[in-house]
């Protein structure tokens, strides 16, 4: 069964429904997405976007924080691109109808750590899920938009593969789509093909991510012959609820923004000893103090301290977490809360310029699938959303433009070939695969490495893969054999990239090499499957 359309998008968070809002006033846009619409990583974010709106803020300073956080290896061009284009695309979600809290006629700006003003615009604690909201409201309203819910892309289909020939650029000519409710692969044909697909926090036992987080962007471009940049670069959110049932809920960074402080069991606030900045320093400076505190006094947590500030403005900034936190028992206007590290979002991702074009034509990335060389070696709070809604008006403009001047025919494209494989009756070889890459990336390759973790994790994936492989060919494919396949791609990946890096830098931190080493280490990882 093949579905043709102008555009192809991948996911359904804000990178992947604000490029296509854009592009379907030129084309017919499909958009696949492996759940309800809505499940997203951007439905999760809580803190906001950020942006240069008040009169005490500049963009040279928005710039200085990104690149102090970034650790040395922001790209500054980027940078500033996508600081000074974010007022300009904060107006475009405004006029797709997001609302942002104010406050009097002003944006109510909200600040967090590594931020040096308040420029968060924010819609209370549920940032995302406002953005999430309108962005689907207004792609299910337009006529040239339709959203193919359910739907798990395989692999990209590009001419390299339909043709089995070396050809140079390399084009993309769509994908190979899993329908999940009716086992069904149907062939989806596009003139441009998006991934915008997220991040892969699963790939963690312990991450705040939905679970659709399994990198599969970064994987099926990897799998394509797309470079793919700094996936040693994995961001762990200092505080998520340490609970039983909360499954590492997010405790926004923005309540330390408003003046929450981190303690241990006893009480001792602690962030002193490590920065400056206290509790409002850089992401990977608090997650690594947080995990030595609790290393050196054995505790399973720390605790996350508002109960100084008055509780009616404790509850009406923060709706969502303090009735959350509520239903598990405690009242963060009386009770510290038990907090730990979880995965957060992925720094690296498929290399692409600055119009979010992948070195495959026609194929382009953006959002937290993307490598663009904004977040350098740490990504500052609240520049995600803002990254990808900057680069989807850039590619979309790019892709517009290769439309234009290009004459395209679909080519002929043949179907998906399931050969002689059947239905498995052995699922247990996948959810033990899962567990395995999980534990193994949390426990090896997690916010402490050194060279014989990253080499044991190394060794464990090479095994995982040849089953999963073996696996793969023999029987027919289901969700959760895509996913599991991704993420042991998603972690090759990143054991390769932190094996590269002989120093430490932002998140990526080795006992074997503890410094920063500008003099031979100030680059990007860079990496390329071998065909
Ligand atoms: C948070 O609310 O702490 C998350 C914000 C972000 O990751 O940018």
């Amino acid at each position: 069964m093949k579905i043709e359309s102008d555009f192809l998008v991948i996911g359904s968070g804000i990178a992947g429904l604000s490029f296509a809002l854009q592009a379907a006033r030129h084309g017919t846009v499909a958009i696949v997405t492996k759940r309800e619409v809505t499940e997203s990583a951007t439905n999760y974010a809580q803190g906001g976007i950020a942006s240069v709106f008040s009169q005490d803020d500049t963009f040279d300073a928005h710039v200085e924080d990104t690149l102090v956080a970034g650790a040395g290896i922001c790209h500054e061009d980027v940078v500033r691109m996508v600081v000074e284009e974010g007022p300009k695309v904060i107006r475009n979600l405004i006029e797709w109808g997001v609302q942002f809290t104010r406050s009097g006629e002003a944006f109510d700006l909200t600040r967090e750590g590594g931020h040096s003003q308040r420029r968060i615009l924010h819609a209370d604690d549920v940032t995302g899920r406002e953005i999430e909201r309108a962005l689907v409201v207004a792609a299910r309203e337009n006529p040239n938009i339709r959203i193919y819910e359910h739907h798990i892309a395989i692999d990209l289909i590009t001419e390299a593969k339909v043709t089995r020939k070396r050809v140079a650029p390399n084009r993309c000519l769509g994908a190979h789509v899993l329908g999940i409710e009716d086992n069904v692969v149907r062939t989806f044909a596009a003139k441009i093909t998006l991934l915008a697909t997220g991040g892969a926090g699963k790939v963690y036992l312990y991450t705040c991510n939905p679970d659709v987080a399994t990198g599969d962007g970064v994987a099926m471009a990897y799998r394509a012959g797309a470079t793919i940049a700094n996936m040693e670069f994995m961001q762990f959110h200092p505080t998520t609820l340490y609970h039983p049932h909360a499954k590492s809920f997010l405790i926004s960074e923005a309540v330390r923004g408003e003046g929450a402080i981190l303690r241990r069991r006893d009480g001792t606030a602690f962030m002193e000893k490590y920065h400056k900045l206290k509790d409002l320093a850089p992401r990977d400076i608090v997650a690594r103090a947080i995990d030595n505190e609790m290393k050196t006094h054995g505790d399973d947590c720390v605790f996350l301290d508002i109960t100084h500030k008055d509780p009616e403005y404790v509850r009406n900034r923060f709706p969502n977490i303090y009735q959350t936190c509520l239903e598990f028992g405690l009242d963060m206007t009386k009770d510290p809360l038990p907090v730990v590290p979880a995965a957060h979002y992925l720094c690296g991702g498929v290399a692409v310029d600055a119009n979010g074009e992948t070195d495959i034509r026609y194929l382009y990335a953006i959002g937290e699938a993307a490598f663009t060389g904004l977040h350098g070696a740490n990504r500052l709070a609240s520049n995600s959303l803002l990254e990808a809604a900057v680069y989807a008006g850039r590619a979309f403009q790019h892709a517009v433009e290769e439309l234009r001047q290009n004459h395209f025919e679909f080519p002929v494209i043949p179907g998906w070939d399931s050969g002689t494989a059947t239905d498995s009756d052995e699922m247990v070889v996948v959810s033990q695969n899962w567990d395995e890459i999980r534990r193994f990336m949390w426990n090896y390759v997690g916010i402490v490495r050194s060279d014989k973790r990253l080499e044991r994790a190394m060794r464990r994936i090479r095994l995982i893969q040849e089953e999963i492989e073996d696996y793969y060919w023999n029987f027919t494919v289901t969700s959760d054999l895509i996913e599991l396949r991704n993420i042991a791609t998603v972690a090759e990946l990143i054991v390769k990239c932190a094996l590269q890096r002989k120093e430490s830098r932002g998140l990526h931190y080795t006992i074997n090499y503890p410094e920063r080493d500008d003099i031979h280490c100030r680059h990007d990882s860079f990496i390329k499957k071998q065909f």
